[in-house]
C-alpha cells in the first residue's frame, strides 16, 4: 500500500501545474465573457476588418474570382464557402452586410447597385419601422463624402440602430492592373453595416 501512495505521491500535479491549470481556466472563462462586442462601433470595425482583409486579398483575383465574389461567404457556383464574419457570430447584435458598387468601376451614385449582401444573423429588438431609412440619397451622400481619402465613415443612429457606411478602396497598386481607370487610394464600393441589439431568446416555459 504504501509503494502505491508514493507511486501516486510523484505523479501528483505539483502545485505550480494546479496554479497554472486555474489560471488558464480563469483566462478562458474571462475570454468566453469577452467574445462578444460591448458597442455597435466595435461590431463595425471587427466586421470592416474582415470584408476589407478578403478584398486585399488578390489570391482569388489572380485566380480570375472577382469582387464580391471573393468574399468568403458568398457563393461561387454552387459552392458556398464558410464565412468568417465575426459580426455574423455575435449573441448580443443583429448585424447585416451590404455592398454598394458600379461593377468594379468609378465609383458614381448613377450607377451604383447592391452588389452583396448577407442577411441578418438573427431577429432583432427594433422593430423594422424604427431602422433609419437607407435611400439614394444617403448613398449618394457616401459617395460624394468618400472622394477624399481624409473622409471619416458616414454614421447614422436612430434609437438603438447603429450603421455605419464605409468605403473600399483601391489600395494597393495591384489593383490597377485591373480597375485601369482608379488611382491608387480611389474608392471602389461602400460597405453598409447595419447594427442593433437582438432580440432576447424566450425563457423556458413554466
Ligand atoms: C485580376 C483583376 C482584378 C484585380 C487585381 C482587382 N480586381 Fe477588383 N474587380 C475586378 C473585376 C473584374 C470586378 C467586377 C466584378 C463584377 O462585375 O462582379 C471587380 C470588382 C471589385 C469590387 C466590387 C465592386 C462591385 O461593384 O461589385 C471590389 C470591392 C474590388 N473589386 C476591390 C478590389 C481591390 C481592393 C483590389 C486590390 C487590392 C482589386 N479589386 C483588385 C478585377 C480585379
Amino acid at each position: 500500500m504504501e509503494e502505491y501512495s508514493g507511486f501516486r505521491d510523484t505523479h501528483a500535479p505539483s502545485k505550480v501545474v494546479e496554479r497554472v491549470e486555474m489560471i488558464a481556466v480563469t483566462v478562458m472563462a474571462l475570454c468566453a465573457l469577452q467574445a462578444d462586442f460591448r458597442r455597435p462601433e466595435d461590431v463595425v470595425t471587427a466586421m470592416d476588418a474582415y470584408y476589407q482583409s478578403q478584398f486585399a486579398d488578390l489570391e482569388l483575383a489572380k485566380a480570375g474570382i472577382f469582387g464580391t465574389s471573393r468574399v468568403e461567404s458568398s457563393e461561387i457556383g454552387h459552392h458556398r464557402r464558410q464565412g468568417g464574419d465575426p459580426g455574423y457570430r455575435s449573441e448580443a447584435w443583429v448585424t447585416t452586410v451590404s455592398l454598394f458598387g458600379c461593377r468594379g468601376e468609378s465609383l458614381k451614385a448613377a450607377t451604383l447597385s447592391n452588389r452583396y449582401r448577407r442577411l441578418p444573423n438573427g431577429t432583432s429588438a427594433v422593430e423594422p419601422e424604427d431602422f433609419p431609412k437607407i435611400d439614394e440619397g444617403v448613398l449618394a451622400s457616401a459617395v460624394k463624402r468618400f472622394a477624399s481619402t481624409k473622409a471619416k465613415p458616414l454614421v447614422i443612429r436612430k434609437k438603438d440602430v447603429f450603421v455605419e457606411i464605409r468605403p473600399v478602396r483601391l489600395s494597393k497598386r495591384e489593383c490597377l492592373s485591373c480597375h485601369s481607370w482608379a488611382k491608387v487610394g480611389d474608392p471602389v464600393a461602400l460597405m453598409l453595416y447595419v447594427v442593433s441589439p437582438k432580440k432576447k431568446a424566450a425563457g423556458p416555459l413554466p
